[in-house]
């Protein structure tokens, strides 16, 4: 088959077909390019996301990964975070926020009460490791970002948290600094979001003190468990 007939087949298996006449078989051709969309309803479970993901082609990050990292926690969760991309240990164990970061991130939570295992969902934008640890480049991120999009609709939460400026922009396509909206409430597509910094910014600002970084987060955690209170009353 030509290249070009290849790629109008893929490109037709998203085209017109509706998410539930996509078979196992076709799920396995799908994400070989950035040039193929991954339309809202694409998929029907969190399962099928995840198999297109393990195989994806995307993006030039592919090449490096051990593992792509999809997420931990609970799918059902209300609260989803959504994090950078991949660290070491990540692409390592597969699963986001399990290095530094991620311990702090549990720390932050279980301060008002959440458990990683039952109330939230956690992924990234990008699901494989940048070199180096690098921020993912803008191409990286806009092709992985339709897989986050879908993760979104099918977790379906009530308050989406972006810690730092790749997740904020990735989903939000917001460009003003982190340090200017953090704290905010914002809303996208009907949800509560709001913008963290990110928990490898406040390892390298441990400071308490008031107005700090990491007092800053204990403000927004507070707050953050408020709007759950009442969003599940
Ligand atoms: N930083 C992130 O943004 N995500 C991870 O999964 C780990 C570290």
């Amino acid at each position: 088959m030509l290249l070009d007939d290849f790629m109008t087949e893929q490109i037709g298996l998203f085209g017109d077909q509706p998410a539930a006449t996509l078979t196992p078989e076709t799920w396995e051709q799908i994400p070989t390019s950035a040039s193929i969309p991954i339309p809202a309803g694409t998929y029907q479970d969190l399962d099928q996301l995840a198999q297109h993901c393990n195989q994806c082609q995307r993006c030039g990050l592919a090449s490096g990964r051990i593992n792509v990292v999809i997420s931990r926690g609970n799918p059902n969760a209300a609260i989803m975070i959504i994090g950078e991309g991949p660290g070491q240990q990540e692409d390592e164990q597969g699963l986001p926020f399990v290095g530094k970061s991620g311990q702090l991130l549990d720390k932050i939570l279980a301060s008002v009460r959440l458990d990683t295992k039952n109330d939230v969902y956690i992924c990234n934008v990008v699901k494989c490791r940048p070199p180096n640890n690098r921020t993912p480049t803008a191409k990286e991120a806009a092709a992985c970002v339709p897989y986050l999009k879908e993760q979104v609709r099918l977790v379906d939460p009530k308050i989406i948290l972006l810690t730092g400026g790749t997740a904020l922009k990735g989903l939000l396509g917001e460009t003003r600094g982190i340090t200017k909206v953090r704290g905010q409430w914002m809303e996208w597509e009907g949800r509560h979001c709001m913008p963290i910094f990110h928990p490898a910014y406040l390892l390298r600002n441990p400071s308490r003190e008031k107005g700090k970084p990491k007092w800053l987060m204990w403000q927004d955690i507070q707050a953050i468990r408020k709007k759950l209170d009442e969003s599940v009353e």
